[in-house]
């Protein structure tokens, strides 16, 4: 077998990855994959670089090192060429067009397609999956709960039709409950076939849905292990889950 080959259901290879901000070197070459189907969960503290590796996967930062394939060929540089490939990211603070209404920015999500019927059919599947978007559909985004905010913000990515979602902190101010309803259609998402790499401060509702994990501290993968596995983990337990 070629050494070189993707190997079979690979989706994301993450090769010794490196990311500057000026002199401040974010990430240290950072490996990971995800294979076609996972929710993959990268967890870890304030600072550690979650964000800068979602930002540099979604091309909107340069690498400074290292690679990024998609199924086994080159992920090219340019963000707008990257979403066009089906990897689409759901930024930490949701960053919509709060001057929009719901429908707009769900339309923007799909900015990149011409097949009108399959846009239509896309958002009626956004609906199903949160209806109350639905009943706020002419409303501004910006005067949307955080909660409902967020639900548009994963809308206005599943109508870029992703193969691949990227979810930045997602629980991020939310209460308990909404939470646990956005992490169940986090895995509907996946059922329905999107593979997920979910970053989240909130540890133990990431290792709760994930299948792997990988820890990233100060700009390094420490572990990596399936979720179940570091979910148990003393050491885990003590640094991200808050356990003497
Ligand atoms: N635009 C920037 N300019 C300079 N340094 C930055 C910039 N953005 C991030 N950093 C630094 O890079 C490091 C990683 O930041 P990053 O936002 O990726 O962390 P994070 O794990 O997402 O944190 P959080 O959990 O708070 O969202 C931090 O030390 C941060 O201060
Ligand atoms: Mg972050």
């Amino acid at each position: 077998m070629n050494p070189g080959a993707n190997p079979p259901g690979r989706c994301l290879e993450v090769k010794g990855l490196h990311v500057h901000y000026g002199s401040i070197h974010a990430l240290h070459g950072a490996d990971l994959h995800v294979d076609r189907g996972e929710i993959v969960c990268v967890v870890g503290a304030n600072g550690a670089g979650k964000s800068t590796l979602m930002w540099a996967i979604a091309g909107v930062l340069p690498l400074t090192g290292g690679s990024i394939a998609l199924n086994g060929a080159p992920l090219p540089a340019r963000a707008h060429e990257i979403v066009t490939l089906g990897v689409c990211l759901v930024p930490e603070r949701r960053r919509l067009f709060t001057a929009l209404s719901v429908r707009e920015n769900l339309i923007m999500g799909a900015v990149r397609r011409t097949d009108r019927d399959g846009i239509a059919l896309d958002m009626e599947k956004c609906f199903e999956l949160y209806p109350v978007l639905k009943e706020r559909i002419d409303q501004r985004s910006g005067t949307l709960s955080g909660g409902e905010q967020q639900m548009l913000a994963v809308s206005r990515a599943l109508m870029g039709r992703p193969s691949v979602l990227l979810l930045d902190e997602p629980s991020l101010g939310l209460a308990p409950l909404v939470t646990d309803a956005l992490f169940d259609t986090i895995l509907r998402i996946r059922d329905e076939g999107v593979t997920v790499l979910l970053v989240e401060q909130n540890a133990l509702l990431a290792l709760d849905i994930g299948d792997r994990g990988y820890v990233l501290q100060t700009g390094e993968i420490i572990k990596s292990a399936p979720c179940a596995e570091l979910a148990e983990d003393p050491l885990i337990r003590r640094a991200y889950l808050g356990e003497e």
